[in-house]
């Protein structure tokens, strides 16, 4: 099966690191990790929950040490969804995981910016950057990094919420989000992933962010999806990870094909492909299996991706009459 152009609109750039690449830039850089070897990695990748598996995330990070080590990483990605068909990507990064552990922000924003500053001439792919705060983490620490951000010219569109959802709603937020909206970047959030509707309700009245990244437990609302479908919020679904992370029992189950039909502005990412079995064609393709997607339902679920996403309107009209002809049986483009 073929794809149209896609825009991939949720995806961490940290989970995109490979299990050989975690086990090259450990034996490169002198970093001890738990594991004895790639086997025993590859052993970890069975997940409970969100938490279990930001576990396994966050304790691979370490490996990434050197700017260039960040760049590897984003050069792997982009090398990889260029083969998916991804013609644009709106790439989230975890400056403060990086802070954490002593990496500091021109290391690990400046070599994801560095590699991204040319994505579109080497890979074909244009590229949003967007700085992700950890939401169990207090606010008064991530404030305190976007100001350092915006001190340094961080090459940075948006800003994202990310990590342990339950018990740390957007309403924590606000003056994080209302200082970053002042800057002028655009505004994203998980909500509805593991955590309850409700925080998708916040993400929009309190953050007023432009788009929700899950969004799948917004189902529980009837009132909430008529709004979303009023207002055609874009919602970023990643089915193999909801699958992966059991927030949905199996991909028979998963909700994306309702909720296209019900009008939502749903789209297909991939979230952490290295850790959930597949990168975004992957999940096209796993989705198209499961349900028999018509030509024009991967089509309409390719247009959302574009329609949710940040890039320039020449790009966006551009790819979505690309996507019209390629549902109208015209060729692949290169
Ligand atoms: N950080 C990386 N992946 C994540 C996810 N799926 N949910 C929340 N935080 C994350
Ligand atoms: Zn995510």
């Amino acid at each position: 099966m073929n794809l149209p152009p896609l825009a991939e609109l949720h995806l961490h750039i940290e989970g995109t690191l490979e299990p050989e690449l975690i086990m090259e830039l450990a034996a490169r850089n002198g970093v001890d990790l738990p594991w004895g070897g790639l086997e025993e990695l590859r052993e970890q990748y069975r997940f409970e929950d969100l938490q279990s598996f930001l576990d396994l995330y966050y304790a691979n990070m370490a490996v990434l040490q050197r700017r260039e080590d960040f760049a590897e990483m984003t050069r792997a990605y982009l090398e990889r969804a260029r083969q998916a068909g991804v013609r644009h990507a709106e790439i989230m990064v975890d400056p403060q995981a990086h802070l954490h552990r002593g990496v500091d922000l021109a290391t690990s924003i400046g070599g994801v910016a560095d590699v991204l500053a040319r994505s579109e001439q080497d890979y074909g792919i244009s590229t949003v950057l967007i700085a992700a705060f950890l939401r169990d983490h207090p606010v008064e620490e991530a404030q305190q990094v976007l100001e350092d951000l915006l001190a340094m010219g961080a090459p940075i569109d948006a800003v994202g919420l990310d990590s342990a959802e339950v018990d740390n709603p957007p309403e924590k937020f606000v003056a994080l989000y209302d200082r970053a909206r002042a800057a002028g970047l655009r505004l994203v959030a998980h909500a509805g992933e593991e955590g309850p509707c409700s925080y998708v309700s916040q993400a929009l009245d309190l953050l007023r962010v432009d788009r929700v990244d899950h969004g799948v437990r917004c189902l529980e609302d009837d009132a909430l999806v008529r709004r979303l479908v009023a207002e055609q919020v874009p919602l970023t679904v990643c089915p193999l990870s909801n699958v992966r992370l059991r927030g949905v029992a199996s991909l028979e189950e998963h909700p994306i094909t309702e909720m296209l039909r019900l009008g939502l502005n749903v789209s297909v990412n991939s979230d952490d492909p290295a850790y959930f079995g597949g990168y975004v064609d992957e999940n096209f393709r796993c989705l198209a299996e499961e349900f028999d997607l018509t030509r024009a339902d991967i089509a309409a679920l390719a247009a959302n991706s574009f329609r949710g996403s940040f890039a320039e309107p020449r790009r966006r009209e551009e790819m979505l009459a690309l996507i019209r002809r390629w549902e109208e049986g015209e060729a692949p483009t290169p």
